[in-house]
């Protein structure tokens, strides 16, 4: 199924073809003035100065020829030389019937030569709470997961859990050191094989409050340090005791995680750990060294990446450190080892914050350079921050960085509030309201960041993002609301959707929004950008608005109008939920 953008493209490059034009300059644009045409060809211009031709006088034939296609219902030459196309309303009605019979996709198309891609997001840590610095990973990533699987890719979305390193030290000693208020924790600090307890010495609680508190402390106590430091390696080298403390900590975190994430509508196929790809690090660094692949420099290993024409000097990557330890960039190395046996992946999206780009170049470049991956195979899919109003990271007013679950909180009370001012949803059943408030506060949340640019930052305003005007999540969400509640009513009424005819300026207008979403998913998955679906997304709940305040549906009268509007209005709907569900947005049934 093409889009007529892409059709009418064709067109125009024969008609510029057989001008004796390159057709690759013979390009077909969405017309930027709506109220002239649909679509616009700047070709001539391009084409007349390689010809020595006057651009008009080109336009003017390329028109002639394109005069009489009836998918066309006027060819016209504007300025020095556009070439103006307005779609014949039959053509339309077709394109938007197909449109609304494609239950499947709603228009897109699916991916020509499917992949088997794994996205690798949000990284949540053991213990360490998730912050507002993991959001926007965790929303790109989960979008970018469901766009890929949507066009036909094998997905998996895999959390990267991190929990390996000396952050676990860490742990181990600061249970130690208050081991007398942790029921059975003095159990897995002997040294031996145990048994150990099957209930975790810890809470959730428990371990958010001791990993900053051992990370403040490790700062400025080298014994602590040192001890902390003792403590990761014998839990690396395989301490039992370390070992069975180690996985109560993985498990509770994780626990927690997963409640925080599915609040958020955010779901994981693999949650690999930094841990998993460990027992790999050993052979894999025993046979970079035997290749020549790393450089012993200052009692470290080392693996340079600079390449020519680089405009600064990249770092190396640290293989193994002067201390004899595996580091972040060793992890991710074998981490790519391992899902090259596991997944045999064509493409790793990496969504992780732009200030990590340094680090994954390195690990990019690395992974080349040992045959681990083909270049062009591992992305990194950067996203800028979310900021407070003074342009740095968000913090909370008391300057602490904003627990996960204390945004969801705040969003979902805000939600409610918006509600009964609103008047919407008021009067039904509190568990329905309750879901229609946390649909409102996750529909926020995500629509204010994928409307952004992936890699731009940008202010945190929970009062904006939460508005049911202008170009919001709620306001969305309002206007599904809106058409699933004229279908009901159709219903009722024993009204069925019949075949779409288009004739009024704002049913035009929507058919051709209807049709441009196969361009915009094609763009989003192309650029790694979720904002060109959200971008769609408002167009089409505008569009749909203007057809709605211009076109009554079932007051049309003539019972074939009634019925077309209404296949278009099921269109609309069917289109938009699939854009927001693309965005990782659910909509609720009524508000
Ligand atoms: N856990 C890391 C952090 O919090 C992010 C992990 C990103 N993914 C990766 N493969 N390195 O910074």
């Amino acid at each position: 199924m093409t889009d007529l953008r892409t059709e009418l493209g064709e067109a125009v490059a024969a008609a510029f073809a057989a001008e004796g034009v390159d057709a690759g300059l013979a390009r077909v644009t969405v017309s930027d003035r709506p109220d002239l045409a649909d679509f616009q060809s700047n070709g001539a211009l391009a084409a007349a100065k390689a010809l020595k031709l006057n651009p008009r006088e080109l336009a003017t034939r390329v028109a002639a020829r394109l005069d009489g296609d009836p998918r066309l219902s006027a060819v016209e030459i504007a300025g020095p030389g556009f070439v103006n196309l307005k779609v014949a309303e039959a053509t339309l009605a077709n394109r938007a019937q197909v449109v609304a019979d494609d239950a499947a996709m709603a228009g897109a198309s699916p991916v020509a030569e499917p992949r088997r891609v794994i996205i690798d997001f949000a990284g949540p840590n053991v213990a360490k709470p998730m912050h507002v610095g993991h959001l926007r990973s965790s929303i790109i990533g989960e979008s970018l997961k469901r766009l890929f699987r949507f066009r036909g890719d094998t997905v998996w979305g895999d959390a990267h859990f991190g929990d390996w390193g000396f952050q676990m030290g860490l742990l181990i000693v600061a249970v130690g050191d208050e081991a007398d208020q942790h029921p059975g924790a003095n159990a897995f600090l002997a040294e031996g094989d145990g048994p150990f307890p099957h209930e975790s010495p810890v809470t959730l609680e428990d371990l958010e409050r001791l990993y900053p508190q051992a990370a403040a402390k490790a700062k400025e106590d080298t014994a602590f340090r040192d001890r902390a430091r003792k403590a990761t390696a014998e839990l690396q080298a395989g301490r039992p005791g370390y070992r069975a403390l180690w996985r109560h900590f993985v498990a509770v975190s994780r626990t927690a995680l997963e409640r925080e994430f599915a609040a958020l509508g955010v779901t994981f196929d693999l949650w690999n750990g930094e841990s998993d790809a460990d027992p790999l690090i050993p052979a894999m660094v025993e046979e970079i060294k035997s290749k020549g692949l790393a450089e012993f420099d200052q009692g470290a290993w080392i693996i340079r990446v600079v390449e020519e024409g680089d405009k600064r000097e990249l770092p190396p990557l640290l293989l193994v450190s002067s201390e004899g330890s595996a580091m972040y960039g060793t992890t991710d190395l074998a981490t790519i080892l391992q899902r090259r046996r596991e997944q045999d992946f064509e493409l790793v999206l990496y969504c992780v914050d732009a200030r990590q780009a340094d680090h994954f170049e390195q690990v990019f470049r690395a992974a080349y350079k040992c045959g681990y991956a083909r270049p062009g195979q591992l992305e990194h899919a950067a996203n800028g921050t979310m900021n407070g109003a003074d342009g740095k990271p968000f913090k909370t007013r008391a300057g602490g960085v904003l627990k996960l679950h204390d945004l969801i909180t705040q969003a979902r009370d805000k939600a409610r509030e918006r509600l009964r001012e609103a008047e919407l949803g008021t009067d039904l059943p509190a568990v329905e309201f309750e879901d229609i408030a946390a649909k409102v506060a996750v529909a926020a949340l995500k629509f204010a960041d994928l409307s952004n640019n992936r890699t731009t930052s940008y202010v945190f305003d929970l009062d904006r993002f939460m508005s049911f005007e202008g170009k919001t999540g709620p306001y969305l969400l309002y206007q599904a609301v809106r058409i699933k509640s004229l279908l009901r009513k159709a219903e009722a009424q024993g009204v069925l959707p019949g075949p779409i005819v288009i004739a009024e300026p704002a049913e035009r207008e929507l058919a051709l929004t209807l049709d441009a979403f196969d361009a915009a998913v094609s763009d989003a998955y192309d650029r790694r950008a979720p904002h060109a679906v959200a971008e769609h997304a408002y167009r089409l709940a505008q569009s749909f608005s203007k057809f709605y305040a211009a076109c009554p549906v079932l007051a049309a009268g003539e019972p074939a109008t009634v019925g077309s509007r209404l296949a278009l209005s099921k269109a609309a709907l069917d289109q938009l939920e699939t854009a927001l569900r693309l965005l990782g947005i659910d909509a609720p049934e009524r508000m």
